[in-house]
């Protein structure tokens, strides 16, 4: 099977040296890759800027912008049989790009903001059937919001994580999940290392594709 995975980060720049981001280390992503690969599937990683090596074996793709990741994956998607929207996109970029470093003596009071494309929704899906794996990053009412996302950027499991903790989720080796399937259906997969859960999710999400 061929897997489409996004991992990290995206940044969106206010001027040449800032810019707007998030704590994705690009860690569940990456480790997701690793599994997909070993388990003997083919690999497309489409990553924003993290500091890891990627898994030997798999395509790499290495974009900065939520744009970029949109083009990266929707130029793709016709090739790949899974997709797994791990990546923690910026919601929201500034209103304008400063060409010229912002001085500091004209430091602006607020920087407006618009509201970065949402990729998993904007995606024009091939004819073939593609299942798609999305990722929800909550810090309160998991199973609420998960679900909703579910439905609204259609996905055929969502994988919710709670990224309040220290100890798990962004950043951390470890993580706890709970998938969400269309027909109703939860796994909840306790704390582990990412690389152990991402072997599991690799398996799910092989057998899901082969149902769908
Ligand atoms: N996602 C996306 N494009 C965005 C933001 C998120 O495709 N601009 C994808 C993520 O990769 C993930 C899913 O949508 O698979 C949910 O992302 P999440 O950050 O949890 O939710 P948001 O859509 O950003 O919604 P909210 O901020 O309300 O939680």
């Amino acid at each position: 099977m061929r897997f489409l995975i996004t991992a990290g980060p995206t940044r969106e720049p206010i001027d040449p040296v800032r810019f707007i981001s998030n704590r994705s280390s690009g860690k569940m992503g990456f480790a997701i890759a690793s599994a997909a690969l070993e388990a003997g599937h083919e690999v497309m990683l489409v990553t924003g800027p993290v500091c890891l090596a990627p898994p030997v074996g798999a395509q790499v793709v290495r974009v900065i912008t939520g744009d970029e990741m949109f083009d990266a994956v929707q130029s793709r998607l016709a090739e790949a049989d899974f997709l797994v929207m791990c990546a923690a996109v910026a919601d929201f970029k500034p209103a304008e790009y400063s060409k010229n470093k912002i001085k500091k003596r004209n430091a602006p009071r607020a920087i407006a903001l618009v509201p970065a494309r949402d990729i998993l929704s904007s995606l024009v899906h091939p004819k073939k059937k593609i299942t798609i794996a999305g990722f929800a990053a909550e810090t309160e009412s998991l199973a609420e919001n998960a679900q909703k996302k579910l439905r609204e950027k259609r996905c055929d499991v969502i994988v919710g994580n709670d990224v309040s903790r220290m100890d798990t989720g962004l950043e951390s080796d470890d993580n706890e999940l709970v998938l969400f399937f269309r027909n109703g259906e939860t796994i909840a997969m306790p704390r582990e290392n990412k690389l152990v859960l991402a072997r599991k999710l690799v398996k799910i999400f092989a057998q899901l594709a082969e149902k769908s």
